[in-house]
């Protein structure tokens, strides 16, 4: 029985920040955040979005679909929570008025846990025959201000609905997995903003990426050239090129400019526009890749290499159905991705700083541009969201 993503959906803020404005503030040539890390904007969630809003709106056209009535089990990805307790799922089944014969809980492994999510879900509908999962990836990545990683901050969340027969990707059964424990990016449960070893982590990462194909080559006996595309967490595009030279280095397969854009270029459009997602990242490349590629990618192979710091590395594959293309939100990404507004310098560090206040008062937040729900303030120490939907 073939099992995997049967629908897919992107949301991220409508605010960005141009690298450019960025270098200008930092005093950076601005050909080392396009060129030298891949990125070209920011995205930048306002006071009233946060990773339940992120999250509900990526999964809102899902629901509006009539897709979600079968779902019993959402698993909700993340590494910005919001609560030690409370898992951010529930408030997004609240606010899309979920069926309550549906179980909810919060998954973290850095950017990693999508993927743990996602395998989970297939396990589950493997288990519940006729059942769906809903994996939701929702992250709100920061850095400090003026620190090597601030560059490649940005937000976004992704809603996959894992089902049989799927319409999007059926993901294949092998994988090879890796954990050690190390130390190249964390965020200690007082701060906001992730501490990083910036180079060590881009080395652990080729070295988790290496050492997961290892064990997917023993198991499947596939080589590279089994791949019509491949899709890579994106921390920043150029990471993603950057470990898939590597692998082809070690394998002894050829990798010029022109064959690695043929096999991942369309997956990091939307990442280089919207910075890095975290735990969804790698699911922004997939959409991005089906929602943008020309050509019909159906019946082609994908590599997928999902990364968390800490560290866990996943490398599995999956197939692209036929006829995946009716079944897309492409235009709906466009038109968010389009019509977002630009911050100058000031908003965003404005908005940077705003921060969630944490001293338990009662707060109404301004009301800036969101999808179909906001953050709309905090009352006796609970979180109060808005639906906006008519
Ligand atoms: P840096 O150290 O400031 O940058 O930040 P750099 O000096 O290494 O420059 C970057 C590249 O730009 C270099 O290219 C320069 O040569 C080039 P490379 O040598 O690497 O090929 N460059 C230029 N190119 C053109 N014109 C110019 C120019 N100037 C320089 N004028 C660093 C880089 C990665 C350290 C930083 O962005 C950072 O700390 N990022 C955060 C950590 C990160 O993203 N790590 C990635 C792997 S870990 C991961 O993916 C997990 C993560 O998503 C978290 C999770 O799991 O939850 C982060």
């Amino acid at each position: 029985m073939k099992i995997g993503i049967d629908r897919i959906s992107f949301y991220t803020s409508n605010y960005f920040v141009d690298l450019k404005t960025l270098a200008v503030a930092r005093s950076v040539d601005s050909d080392k955040y396009y060129l030298g890390i891949g990125q070209e904007k920011m995205g930048i969630p306002p006071p009233d979005e946060d990773v339940v809003t992120l999250g509900a709106s990526a999964a809102w056209p899902l629901m509006r679909d009539g897709e979600l009535d079968d779902v019993e089990l959402i698993l909700f990805a993340t590494e910005s929570g919001i609560d030690q307790s409370k898992a951010a799922g529930i408030y997004v089944h609240g606010l899309l008025e979920m069926n309550a014969r549906c179980r909810v809980v919060e998954l973290k492994q850095a950017c990693y846990s999508g993927t743990a999510g996602l395998q989970m879900a297939i396990g589950f509908v493997a288990r519940n025959p006729g059942k769906k999962a809903l994996v939701i990836t929702s992250d709100v990545a920061r850095y400090e201000l003026g620190s090597p990683g601030e560059a490649t901050q940005g937000c976004g969340a992704v809603a996959m609905l894992v089902a049989e027969q799927p319409r999007l990707v059926a993901i294949d059964p092998e994988s090879g997995y890796y954990t050690e424990d190390v130390m190249d990016f964390w965020r200690p449960n007082y701060r906001s903003e992730a501490l990083v070893d910036g180079k060590y982590s881009t080395m652990v990462y080729i070295h988790a990426l290496l050492e997961s194909w290892k064990q997917y080559e023993a198991l499947t006996g596939r080589s590279l050239s089994d791949f019509d595309r491949f899709c890579y967490h994106i921390p920043f595009t150029k990471m993603a090129e950057k470990a898939h030279h590597k692998l082809c280095r070690k394998l002894k397969v050829e990798s010029s400019k022109e064959q690695m854009d043929a096999l991942l270029e369309e997956s990091l459009r939307y990442s280089r526009i919207t910075g890095n997602c975290y735990a969804g990242s790698m699911y922004v490349g997939l959409t991005s890749l089906l929602d943008t590629a020309e050509e019909d990618l159906s019946g082609r192979r994908i590599g997928f290499y999902s990364y968390g710091s800490g560290c866990v590395g996943e490398f599995f594959s999956g197939v692209i159905q036929p006829g995946y293309r009716e079944f897309l939100h492409a235009d709906q990404h466009r038109n968010l991705l389009e019509k977002r507004t630009e911050l100058t310098y000031q908003q965003y560090e404005d908005i940077f700083n705003y921060g969630v206040p944490t001293d338990g008062g009662e707060y109404v937040f301004p009301q800036y541009k969101t999808g179909p729900f906001r953050f709309s303030g905090i009352s006796q120490h609970k979180r109060e969201y808005e639906s906006l939907v008519e």
